[in-house]
């Protein structure tokens, strides 16, 4: 009996283990997934990757953890152009590759991806393995879990691009409205649920003043303000930042800018988003209901969420088998 119960369990295990190895990408529904990951992906080569990455992001993170933020903003960034290919790690001397471009050009970390990496490429086995589109994924999900945020799963077997251009760089701008950013985001195969939730990341880290002057000044060139804008908030915000400051830092999520909550939606829902792209998620009734359900409930679903749309950002146009190639330095082409 106790044989039967045993052999029982072995079958039992079997079929766990056989759906947990299943690739990932074809359960996503995702038209942009041309190709699968899997979570396994270096078990034979490479199988400490997670642990290395893991420990050369929380040396860096845990000492300056403002770059939390920059990393997951890093990734996003990535998968947006070209998709998750590592295209915005590459550096050109010619300074026309896409961190060249004006919205990275406040990108910071890139240090933390070069180490990784550079551990990696010193660890047996993993030498010339892992691409730097996987590493960026995985520092930057443990950047943030660094900073006590939500954990997501990163299926790895991203293959990496040869080519970055700055001409190329089309990211959501911080001036557009709703139905802009869902076309965007649809672009991507990512829907309007994916906008509201991934907009949550912006409950940590900083912008400046050069990017909200106009909605606080001089909004229609009469010097006059957002309308969309909480008149209270405007005044704090006016008071930090005059007309022609670009530089002065401003958080994004005020309040609670340091930490990983659903504060966020607080504030949108008080009309203290910083840019119009977090405002204007107040226009859309989906969206809407998302902001009002996370500040009823205080993020109830929202780590979990943000985790189901970050795996679903990690798929954005991958390449895999064999396209592209894995770079020996995340800064330049083999
Ligand atoms: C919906 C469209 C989005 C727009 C228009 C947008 C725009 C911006 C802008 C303009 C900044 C300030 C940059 C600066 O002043 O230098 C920013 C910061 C940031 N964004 Fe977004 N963003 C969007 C979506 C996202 C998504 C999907 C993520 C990640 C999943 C993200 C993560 C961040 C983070 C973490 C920061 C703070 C960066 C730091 O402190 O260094 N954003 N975003």
């Amino acid at each position: 009996m106790a044989l039967k119960n045993l052999l029982a369990l072995v079958v039992l295990l079997a079929f766990v283990g056989v759906s947990v190895a299943k690739p990932y990408g074809n359960q996503l529904g995702n038209p942009r997934v041309k190709g699968d990951l899997d979570l396994d992906y270096y078990r034979s080569t490479c199988p400490q990757v997670e642990s290395i990455v893991r420990r050369v992001t929380f040396q860096y993170v845990s000492r300056r953890p403002t770059l939390a933020a920059a990393l997951l903003r890093m990734h996003f960034h990535d998968c947006f152009v070209r998709g998750c290919d590592g295209s915005i790690l590459l550096k050109s001397p010619n300074k026309d590759a896409e961190r060249d471009a004006v919205p990275n050009l406040s990108v910071r970390g890139y240090e933390v991806v070069d180490a990784a990496k550079a551990a990696l490429e010193r660890t047996w086995g993993c030498r010339g393995v892992v691409s730097c589109a996987d590493i960026l994924a995985l520092v930057a999900r443990e950047a943030v879990a660094v900073i006590g945020g939500p954990w997501w799963p990163v299926p790895l077997g991203r293959r990496d691009g040869r080519i970055s251009k700055l001409s190329e760089v089309n990211l959501p701008s911080p001036f557009s409205d709703v139905k802009t950013l869902k076309k965007n985001f649809l672009d991507k195969g990512l829907n309007s649920k994916d906008l509201v939730v991934l907009s949550g990341a912006h409950t940590i880290g900083v912008s400046s003043c050069g990017l909200i002057n106009n909605r606080i000044h001089n909004f229609t060139g009469k010097g006059d303000f957002d309308p969309a804008m909480n008149p209270s908030y405007v005044r704090t915000l006016k008071k930090r930042c005059k007309p022609t400051d670009v530089k002065t830092p401003v958080d994004m999520d005020p309040g609670s800018a340091r930490k990983f909550d659903s504060h966020y939606y607080n504030i949108v829902a008080q009309k203290k988003g910083l840019f119009t792209s977090d405002a204007t998620l107040l226009d859309d009734l989906d969206t809407n209901l998302y902001i009002q359900a996370q500040v009823l409930t205080r993020g109830a679903d929202f780590a979990r969420d943000f985790s189901d749309s970050m795996v679903k950002l990690g798929f954005v146009e991958i390449l895999t088998g064999k396209k592209g190639e894995v770079r020996r330095r995340c800064a330049f082409v083999n």
